[in-house]
């Protein structure tokens, strides 16, 4: 590009940006709202900390295509409850390596390996449903459910082994996104007090013999980017970054296809002449492909627009190592990126904003839609986050009619990610 046709990176002016800062954590149409202002890229800043926002699908492909001149950044609670080792805060080589390690649990025979016992979570919960006294908080239970597959079926735990660690990671993921200074009993004290426990009972599981009925052992051995074995405390804070990646956001998007089903009856019966022609349990070996977009069409149709209208991650974040230019601005060295997918989703010509599955079948989607991001640091639980998903929707779906409680507040908190703030009120018919 020509230099000359650069346009200059344009500024909210915010200088403190405390009052930035209050917007972002309460107005989901935070960034929408300064996109309409000053196109696909603007900079603001946010309690001293410079943050340019990025949208749509060149500029988002243009920033993630340079590799070399970008790297992964996390808010500091983040990072701090994280660890220095875990592979969201490491780059080049640390990060590849890591990478490969923990991909490992997430290939076709692994996930092989994992379905016949989220076939049995999905019919155990079925069960527990009919039996609950109404109502029932379905994003509750759907919390519940999410973090069950990867403590139970990809880190092996059980019984009260899981339920103190999902007790503990709950207090952990309460600070996440907080004021990361850690005053006696404030939620980041607890958090990264929850934090030493947890890690503490991770690094136990991992120092348990080989072929203890978990896929854990596919770890052992593995090597770091020198060739030397993963230390325990190394391989214990990948799997705390598993549960943060993996639990927050499928619940997210297991609650917010029931909401969207619940809310929308012509989508539930659209669905539903899909579903019933389906059969149910699949084989356990062929559970991630029975119902993928070539046999459940529809299926997975539903579920690109909840990831589309309510994306779990709504933004992801990365640090520029040198100047660069994004859909013909240019961004300077050292400036946080936002890739702001929320905002991204509905940006596009068109009707975005409606919800209709329909629109993916009828190739009539104009967004560039990345739920799972892209590049070198792209998901590394899509299959395992896609099988969840779908089989709760077929199992659910086949075996109960869920009707929502009327009077409660249906609208949702957005962060970590959405969730209905009265917890999705249902009954069984
Ligand atoms: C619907 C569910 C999920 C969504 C929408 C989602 C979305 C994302 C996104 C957007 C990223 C990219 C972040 C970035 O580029 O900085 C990411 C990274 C990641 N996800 Fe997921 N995720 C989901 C489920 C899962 C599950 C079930 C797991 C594993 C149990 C998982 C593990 C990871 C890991 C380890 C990373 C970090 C990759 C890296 O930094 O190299 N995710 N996810």
């Amino acid at each position: 590009m020509n230099r000359s046709s650069l346009r200059p990176l344009p500024t909210t002016g915010a200088l403190g940006g405390i009052l930035e800062a209050l917007a972002f954590f309460h107005d989901p149409h935070f960034a929408k709202k300064r996109f309409d202002r000053f196109g696909n890229i603007f900079e603001t800043s946010m309690i001293g900390q410079r943050i340019v926002f990025i949208q749509g699908g060149k500029a988002i492909s243009d920033l993630l295509s340079q590799q070399d001149a970008i790297e992964g950044w996390w808010p500091e609670s983040v990072r701090q409850l994280l660890g220095s080792h875990s592979l969201a805060n490491r780059n080049g080589s640390a990060h590849k390596t890591r990478r490969r390690v923990v991909a490992q649990l997430f290939s076709t025979s692994a996930l092989q390996r994992y379905s016949p016992e989220i076939i049995n979570m999905v019919n155990d919960l079925t069960v527990e449903l009919k039996r609950l006294q109404s109502p029932i908080p379905l994003a509750e239970e759907m919390r519940h459910f999410a973090f069950s597959v990867i403590a139970s079926t990809v880190l092996g735990l059980k019984g009260t082994d899981r339920d103190e660690l999902f007790s503990d990671f709950e207090i952990w993921t309460k600070a996440l996104f907080s004021i990361p200074i850690s005053l006696p009993g404030s939620p980041f004290a607890k958090a990264i007090k929850a934090r030493k426990r947890l890690l503490d009972r991770l690094q136990k599981l991992l120092s348990k013999p080989i072929n203890s009925n978990s896929v854990l052992d596919l770890l052992s051995g593995s090597l770091d980017e020198v060739g030397i074995p993963l230390a325990d405390e190394d391989l214990a804070e990948q799997l705390l970054l598993l549960l943060f990646a993996g639990y927050e956001t499928t619940a997210s998007a297991l609650s917010c296809l029931m909401r969207e089903l619940l809310l929308n009856p012509q989508v539930e019966i659209w669905l539903r002449e899909e579903i019933d022609l389906l059969s149910w349990p699949p084989t356990p070996d062929l559970a991630n492909m029975t119902y993928d977009q070539i046999n459940a069409p529809r299926l997975n149709a539903l579920v690109t627009e909840v990831l589309r209208v309510t994306p779990p991650v709504g933004g992801f974040f990365r640090r520029t190592k040198q100047p660069l230019i994004v859909d013909g601005v240019k961004i300077p060295e050292n400036r946080v990126v936002q890739i702001a997918l929320a905002a991204s989703n509905r940006h596009g010509v068109g009707d975005l904003d409606s919800f209709r599955p329909q629109r993916h079948l009828e190739n009539e989607c104009s967004a560039t839609l990345l739920p799972f991001g892209d590049g070198d640091r792209i998901c590394l639980g899509k299959s395992l986050a896609e099988l969840e998903i779908r089989l709760l929707g077929v199992g659910l779906l086949r075996r109960l009619q869920l009707v929502i409680i009327p009077g409660q507040d249906l609208t949702l908190r957005q962060l970590p990610s959405p969730s209905p703030r009265d917890n999705l009120l249902v009954e069984v018919k």
